[in-house]
């Protein structure tokens, strides 16, 4: 039988020790706590486990998404209570949009003083502040693919002076591209061509059968 390591942790002002070898989130249910929030999908997708950690003899914290770090010696956690940014009913134009459409729901936009901090901020990796000076030049279309990994944690928005929104005015960039500057959807159509072969029937069958068998 292999007997696990053990980790030690603090969640908050709390110290733990758990198994190594779980996420963050694993180790929260470990340890009682159902965590009817700041948990979704548990895929890296929905940005409700945004998460501030770090390790001894770090000298600055880091965003994660608590499904997607392990526990590891000595890790200091705090859960993000939520995003408090504002949303906007932001329709979409009859016209085909520019900047000034972006501005009219998130005109914040336009004080962006290029310090990098959502940069720094944000857990996927995007370069915000870039999709934020997109914005400002009004290529929508640029923002929308920039922005696409965009989980909504909001640690963008929570670490910028200027009051900017950049993950909602992300996510109205993209709704406007999709509106406006479609693509061929390759990936779904590839996938249709798979399916229609006849490619996952086996595993299809087994579903189905496993749904009889139940
Ligand atoms: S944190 Fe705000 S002001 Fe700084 S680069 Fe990002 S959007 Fe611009
Ligand atoms: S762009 Fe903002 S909301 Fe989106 S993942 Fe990065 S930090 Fe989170
Ligand atoms: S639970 Fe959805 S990103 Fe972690």
């Amino acid at each position: 039988m292999t007997i696990s390591q053990s980790v030690a942790i603090t969640v908050g002002d709390e110290k733990h020790t758990v198994p190594e070898g779980m996420t963050v989130i694993q180790a929260m249910w470990h340890l009682g706590d159902a965590m009817v929030k700041n948990v979704g999908c548990l895929g890296g997708a929905c940005g409700a486990c945004a998460i501030i950690c770090r390790l001894p003899g770090q000298m600055l914290p880091k965003t994660a998404l608590a499904c997607q770090t392990m526990v590891s010696e000595g890790l200091n956690i705090r859960f993000l209570q939520g995003d408090p940014s504002k949303k906007e009913i932001a329709p979409l134009p009859a016209e085909t949009p520019s900047r000034e459409t972006v501005f009219q729901y998130y005109p914040e936009t336009r004080r962006c003083v290029a310090c990098q901090a959502c940069t720094s901020a944000c857990p996927q990796g995007i370069d915000v502040m870039v999709g934020v000076r997109e914005a400002m030049i009004g290529d929508l279309a640029l923002v929308a693919e920039r922005f696409t990994t965009c989980v909504m944690c909001g640690f963008c928005a929570a670490v910028c002076e200027s009051r900017i929104r950049p993950h909602r005015m992300g996510l109205y960039a993209r709704r406007l591209a999709g509106a406006f500057y479609p693509k061929p959807p390759t990936q779904l159509d590839m996938r249709i061509a798979e399916i229609s072969s006849g490619q996952f029937d086996r595993e299809w069958n087994d579903v189905m059968q496993a749904a009889q068998n139940a």
